[in-house]
């Protein structure tokens, strides 16, 4: 391979409960997202920490209104065929089908929506890419059930998977089982809806879930294949290497640990088998999973097609505690401070070779074909006196990246699809915020939720146009 492959999936992504609103339209159940609202109480509450049931009078949540694009959709599909997209990445809203989790039959109105849209984007030849959960779990599941820490959710959640493939078999053909799957280690309430109580052993409490949700990834696996001709079911990692700071082989072996928590899931759903290294981990952490009959069958006999990934950043680690107090953030993983690197306003390390190298250790390690499903900036754009967008900062970190991505495919990596995320301004999934936008159309919308959520193309659009047009040529 010397570029992009004739075919490649170019596009976009999104996911319902930061771009639809209407979180409560006809018929649609809260999810554990609409519970998130923007200020100092969301990260308790994305850890688990700081149990939330019911939206409050007194906060503001920003996926209940999002950019409408529940209603929306018609007008930002027109805009994304504008630039050529290939595929569109979004969700599917669990509760939008099934509005409690454990209804009796599934919400027809929430179904038809989704035939209506996939209906939209036949129209244009965008393919769909759909993840079933985005991070959302019917709130009545949570308050029931303990959402993933219970086994009952394994049934419900495959429930949810073959409705929607029996429904959308003709319409659907790429899927994802999780958006990114480990998110469940680092933002409970935010990956499985877990809620922890006084007293729980947290890393018992995650690992049980995620035992759960590895094995209804399995099965949704084993179901889209019956269902589905040509299926192709994939996993999703939040990835981005762990550096080590130093040559030190402490500081390498703590990297390769910290890479290991997040492949764990993989390992799991590609390999089909429990790694070693979290056997161990378990065994030396007081872990007991607790198992049924099978289930190592179903893991080991219902690997995914295809690894799905987002990539933002890489991380650096260190053993040594004074470089440890030298942190950034970015994407929910703590990371020290890359000295060779900058970090965007959110303090996110940009490293577009990490691009290349995260691409090359999955495939090295998994050789099935990847999708790059997420990556882009968060930045404040200002519109300049005519009401336009430049975002050179945007278009320069999207090239940079894309170059990379190029390489990796030259390295011999069979990356079959990107799509970048947020291609039109949505709702921030780590802090609520609006204005950390990452669009090629901007949307008049504020942190408080003011504005006219009118639509506008930003410098970016024409740029992307033209990479997709030219199968990424003009990338040289
Ligand atoms: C990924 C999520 O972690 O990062 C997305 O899958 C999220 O939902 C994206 O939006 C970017 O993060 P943020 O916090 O900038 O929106």
């Amino acid at each position: 391979m010397t570029g992009f492959p004739q075919g490649f999936l170019w596009g976009g992504a999104i996911a319902a409960n930061q771009a639809e609103g209407a979180y409560l339209a006809d018929g649609k159940g809260l999810t554990t997202v609409d519970l998130l609202p923007t200020g100092e109480k969301r990260f308790p509450i994305m850890l688990g920490k700081l149990p939330s049931f019911t939206p409050l009078e007194s906060e503001f949540y920003p996926s209940h209104e999002a950019i409408d694009f529940y209603h929306r959709y018609k007008e930002d599909i027109a805009l994304f065929a504008e630039m050529g997209f290939k595929t569109l990445r979004l969700s599917i809203s669990w509760a939008r089908i099934f509005p409690n989790g454990d209804d009796a039959k599934p919400n027809e109105a929430g179904l038809q929506f989704y035939d209506d849209l996939f209906d939209e984007l036949k129209k244009y030849d965008n393919e769909p890419l759909v993840t079933l959960p985005h991070f959302d779990v019917p709130v009545h599941l949570v308050k029931e059930y303990g959402s993933w820490k219970n086994r009952k959710l394994v049934a419900l959640f495959e429930r949810y998977a073959r409705t929607v493939f029996t429904r959308y078999k003709d319409k659907v053909k790429y899927w994802l089982t999780f958006n990114e799957i480990n998110m469940l280690l680092h933002l409970p309430f935010v990956g499985a809806g877990l809620v922890f109580e006084e007293g729980e052993n947290e890393l018992q409490v995650k690992y049980q879930a995620a035992h759960h949700q590895l094995v209804a990834s399995a099965l949704a696996v084993k179901a889209g294949h019956e269902i589905i001709p040509n299926a192709m079911i994939g996993c999703m990692l939040a990835a981005g290497m762990t550096y080590p700071y130093s040559s030190n082989p402490d500081d390498v072996m703590d990297a390769m640990d910290k890479d290991r928590d997040n492949f764990f899931f993989i390992d799991v759903q590609s390999r089909g088998e429990y790694p070693g290294y979290a056997k161990r981990f378990f065994r030396e952490n007081n872990i007991n999973l607790v198992m049924e009959d099978g289930d190592e069958q179903i893991l080991k006999d219902y690997t995914v097609d295809y690894i799905g990934f987002s990539y933002y950043s890489s991380r650096v680690t260190s053993t040594d505690s004074e470089i440890q107090g030298n942190k950034t953030s970015g994407n929910v993983f703590a990371s020290i401070k890359n000295p060779y690197l900058e970090t965007s306003e959110w303090g996110w390390t940009i490293d577009p070779k990490g691009l290349r190298i995260t691409a090359n250790q999955l495939y090295d390690r998994y050789q099935k074909p990847l999708f790059v499903v997420e990556n882009g900036l968060g930045a404040v754009d200002m519109p300049n006196e005519n009401g336009e967008v430049e975002d050179d900062y945007r278009i320069a970190y999207l090239n940079a990246h894309l170059k990379e991505m190029k390489e990796a495919i030259k390295d011999g990596v069979d990356i079959i699809g990107y799509t970048s995320w947020g291609p039109i301004d949505i709702v921030s999934a780590s802090t609520g915020e609006m204005k950390k936008r990452y669009g090629y159309i901007y949307v008049d919308r504020d942190n408080q939720g003011i504005g006219t959520l009118k639509r506008a193309k930003k410098k970016s659009f024409e740029w992307y146009k033209n990479v997709i047009a030219t199968n990424g040529e003009i990338l040289d």
